[in-house]
């Protein structure tokens, strides 16, 4: 990231002593920040590259091969976004990798792909869990959700079957154009009025 001078900079040390000057800097330096948030997305989804984790396909071509097969079944571009970076948070949330996926798109997406995309994680655990001493229908708590069966439906038909290396699975070019255009406006936000 380039330097700045110390002009284009606030000058408080502590917030209690910040200017309208200090945060028309701060301000003026968002924008650009916020318009690079899909190169610092798709940079980091690459950076799935190579992680395979045991599995037969790293966790780029995972996202990339769900985000496919997503595209392919003809869901819209939203969707498409959602399957292609809802395990972006597998590097630095091992523990509860869907959270993150959930939380950094949460300003771009409707209330319905958020919450799929944060309760994937239980949802795919029906293919695993008992594998690992879990319960695989711990899904079931959410049977009555009225967004149950369209998590399911994310697992089922594009997340758990999408680990074959033989799959023709779509370059992530395809997809930068419909990740940009998703990120380009923030609906739900605390800096935004209607919030
Ligand atoms: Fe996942
Ligand atoms: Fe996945």
């Amino acid at each position: 990231m380039a330097e700045v001078s110390t002009e284009e900079r606030a000058a408080f040390h502590e917030m209690t002593s910040g200017t309208a000057t200090d945060w028309q800097r701060i301000g003026a330096s968002f924008a650009p920040f916020a318009k690079a948030l899909p190169d610092r997305m798709l940079e980091h989804l690459r950076a799935l590259g190579g992680d395979y984790g045991g599995y037969a396909i790293d966790r780029f071509h995972h996202s990339l091969q769900t985000a496919t097969r997503a595209h392919r079944d003809g869901r819209d571009e939203e969707y498409v976004v959602c399957a292609l970076l809802h395990d972006i948070g597998d590097l630095l949330g091992p523990y509860n990798h869907a959270d993150i996926a959930a939380s950094m798109l949460k300003p771009f997406i409707s209330e319905k792909n958020h919450w799929m995309l944060e309760h994937h994680g239980i949802f795919q655990g029906y293919y695993f869990f008992h594998y690992l001493g879990l319960d695989r229908n711990m899904r079931d708590r959410f049977r009555d959700h009225e967004w149950y069966a369209y998590t399911l439906e994310f697992c089922d038909k594009y997340d758990q079957n999408s680990f074959d290396p033989e799959y023709d699975t779509l370059p992530l070019e395809t997809f930068e154009p419909m990740v940009r255009r998703v990120l380009a406006t923030p609906k739900r936000s605390i800096y935004l009025a209607e919030a």
